[in-house]
């Protein structure tokens, strides 16, 4: 094992480091094998070796002595963090839709999408939407190879260790099962183990958990996998990812198959035909829902033929075949004791209701966003009443509080008779209560009201807008740097030694160069760090120094670029250098380039001005250029369905099509790797002409694109 490597007195440090990383892995993975596979790779022997080196390396370099060492611990071997995945599908969520009516517009939705008529009854199941976390679970030749949570849907941390400690997750499939498959479903905490678990914490006098549901997601993300098994937590099978051979043509019959292969599937999932079956099987969920040893939080439909789902395909997070209706929110009394302001990213004043704590629905809650101004009043955004009797909200009031799902509590409304005589109305501040600068309501251009969101009119000089920047710029879905996160931001950003400071992002890369030029202000002598913890600090930073580009976009924080977007952006420009030309170039709102910009699909007016404008403002360019020598946002690999004729090419439709529905003909069109562009520019490729098309084709003739009626579109892209 050993022999073939290095003496130990010939290592230089940073080979002694390396190694000592390697070993610290490698042994992990090891006693993972040994302890909860009966699978172990090496011998007793070859393992000892390892040991025995990693201590002899210690011996010399006792500097270099990882936290997460072997010899730092005693037995089982928790790993240092958990890998990324990349799910070979996306991860995605579900829409959510809250009312009866919601469910028939998803149902005829789907019917139209399909050009259908309604009679021609679609089937759909319906079955309880799990309150857990969901995972993807991958078995090569019938072996478990691997258990992934869904991160943010593209990529995932691997709790394969953890996975395997789950009874009723079947370690191997039966014989003739797909070479690849993965079974994807809720893993979660039964109602009966986590009140047996809480009981177990009370008794040992130590905290309590606070649902089922944190208390699984805890339980998987424990790192040293004994901890996971002594938890008990069960699954539910209900999807899937790869899958080298299809097994059944519906829904219904891969949940069966999924159940025939050792899985354990939801006994409350029906096979159902119409809105009034559907509802009428949501309605006797509700009424089990309390007697049932699991939470629930709704009911998902999803349409069963496979044939029709893929029709049917995906908006960006979401399938289009498939809804969860969500039960009603829960609701409680109690006190507002203060409101707080909050100086959001972009400068939004968002007050915040300090409640008197109360428990909705199982959880505490302390704080409720109170929106804006115009909510605290008792106006909506469209200058609707949104109470009766107009009353607002005051301190000192008695008010129910919502909370549904994960979404920020709400206070709901205001029980008049119990407000106290000299409750005053609130007076929304004038000036940011950080920065002092002025707070404005902007006028909105289209529809010359004002807005109902007060910002800061501060910007860069505003310390909240900044800080809370530079917490978006580090956060899960961003930046992702282990050991910085918003509490660490408070604290640099508050340091005053410039060694240690950071103000904006490129700061966050030059933290180390700047620590190791400085005598003084050492962060290993700060409390709370240490030398451990600074180098692995520093590791993580130096790890994002590659980051994907969607990822970068998102990072930077535009205003009304979420995550999605930013996928839109960084797959229509595909590097950032061409992104950043390209919103230069439309600078003035007019041209080719602003024009490209408004025609990606799910890219709007008011977000293509905010990423404009973005661009336009110096010091946005001036930290970026900073930010770009320290890091490399990687090109983004362009999504082409290999052999498709279409793939990567610009189509726009237009006119009356009569073969397909155009919400058909754009997801078809995606799925083989073209981009669906609603306007007729120099970069399009095929227009394709329905029955009466106008102004488009004209243009298209005139530019010399290639144009098709629907049959030759059909015949392109085979059928
Ligand atoms: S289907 C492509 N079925 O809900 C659709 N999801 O809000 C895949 N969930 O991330 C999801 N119970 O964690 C599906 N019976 C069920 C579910 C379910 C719970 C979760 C799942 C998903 C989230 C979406």
């Amino acid at each position: 094992m050993a022999d073939d490597r290095k003496a130990v007195d010939a290592l230089t440090e940073s080979e002694a480091r390396d190694e000592l990383a390697f070993l610290a892995a490698e042994i992990a993975r090891h006693d993972v094998l040994y302890h909860q596979g009966d699978k172990p790779e090496i011998s007793d022997a070859d393992y000892d070796a390892l040991k025995r080196r990693n201590d002899e390396i210690e011996a010399r370099f006792p500097a270099l002595i990882r936290e997460d060492s072997p010899s730092q611990r005693v037995g089982a071997a928790p790993a240092a963090t958990f890998s990324p995945v990349t799910h070979a599908r996306p991860m995605l969520s579900l829409d959510n839709t809250f009312s009866d009516s919601d469910v028939a517009d998803f149902v005829s939705s789907v019917y139209r999408f399909l050009g259908r008529l309604p009679d021609s009854s679609i089937a759909f199941t319906a079955e309880p939407k799990i309150d857990g976390l969901s995972m993807s679970i991958r078995y090569e030749k019938g072996r478990l190879v691997s258990g992934a949570t869904r991160g943010d849907g593209t990529t995932g941390e691997n709790v394969t260790a953890n996975i395997l400690t789950i009874g009723e997750i079947p370690n191997r499939l039966p014989a003739g099962v797909p070479d690849v498959v993965e079974v994807r479903g809720e893993v979660y905490m039964a109602k009966s183990d986590f009140l047996a678990l809480n009981a177990q914490m009370e008794a040992e006098g130590k905290q309590t958990y606070v649902n089922p549901r944190n208390t699984a997601a805890g339980s998987l993300r424990q790192l040293d996998p004994k901890v996971t098994a002594s938890r008990k937590l069960r699954f539910f099978a209900y999807a899937w990812g790869e899958i080298s051979d299809m097994p059944a043509t519906t829904q219904m019959g891969m949940v069966e198959t999924f159940a025939r292969w050792g899985f354990p599937v939801n006994p409350l999932m029906k096979r159902l035909s119409s809105t009034e079956e559907i509802l009428a099987h949501y309605h006797e969920i509700g009424l089990l829902r309390p007697d049932l040893d699991y939470d629930i939080d709704g009911v998902v439909y999803k349409v069963d033929e496979l044939a029709l789902q893929e029709r049917l395909g995906f908006r960006s997070r979401s399938p289009r075949w498939a809804t969860a209706h969500k039960f009603p929110a829960e609701q409680a009394f109690t006190t507002v004791e203060q409101i707080d302001i909050q100086v959001g990213r972009t400068g939004a004043l968002t007050p915040v209701a300090r409640l008197t704590p109360i428990t909705v629905g199982g959880v505490v809650v302390t704080n409720a966003t109170l929106h804006n101004e115009d909510y605290i009043k008792g106006i909506g955004n469209t200058g609707e009443r949104i109470r009766p009797d107009d009353h607002d909200i005051r301190i000192g009031d008695t008010v129910i509080v919502q909370r549904a799902g994960d979404v920020i509590p709400q206070v709901l409304d205001v029980v008049l008779d119990k407000r106290p005589a000299d409750a005053k109305p609130y007076a929304f501040p004038k000036k940011c209560p950080v920065c002092g600068s002025h707070a404005v309501r902007e006028r909105n251009e289209k529809t010359g009201r004002l807005d109902s969101v007060t910002r800061c009119t501060g910007g860069f000089v505003c310390s909240a807008q900044a800080k809370e920047h530079l917490k978006h710029f580090v956060s899960r879905n961003a930046y992702d740097i282990e050991g910085l996160g918003a509490k660490q931001i408070d604290f640099f950003f508050e340091a005053e030694d410039p060694a240690l400071q950071i103000r904006t992002a490129p700061d966050i890369f030059t933290l180390k160069k700047r620590q190791e030029a400085s005598a003084l202000a050492k962060l290993e002598n700060i409390e709370g760090f240490g030398k451990v913890s600074v180098r692995k600090l520093f590791e993580s930073i130096d790890n994002r120094r590659n980051i994907a580009l969607n990822r970068f976009i998102f990072a930077l924080g535009i205003r009304h670029v979420g995550e999605t977007t930013a996928k839109l952006l960084a797959r229509a420009y595909g590097s950032y250098a061409v992104f950043e030309t390209a919103m230069q170039q439309a600078a003035s709102f007019s041209g080719d380039a602003w024009e490209e910009l408004n025609a990606i699909e799910g890219i709007g007016e008011i977000m293509a001005r905010a990423i404009v404008e973005f661009f336009k403002e110096p010091r946005n360019i001036e930290v970026i250029s900073r930010l770009l020598e320290e890091v490399t946002p990687q090109a983004m690999e362009q999504v082409v369905a290999s052999g498709s004729p279409v793939a990567g090419k610009t189509v726009v439709f237009t006119g009356a099509l009569e073969k397909f529905t155009r919400d058909e003909a754009k997801a078809r069109a995606e799925s083989l790797g073209a981009k669906v562009s609603g306007s007729v520019s120099k970069k399009t490729d095929i227009l394709v002409a329905g029955p009466g098309a106008g102004s488009k084709l004209d243009k298209a003739r005139e530019l010399g694109i290639t144009t098709l009626d629907e049959d030759e579109w059909l015949a392109l892209i085979g059928g």
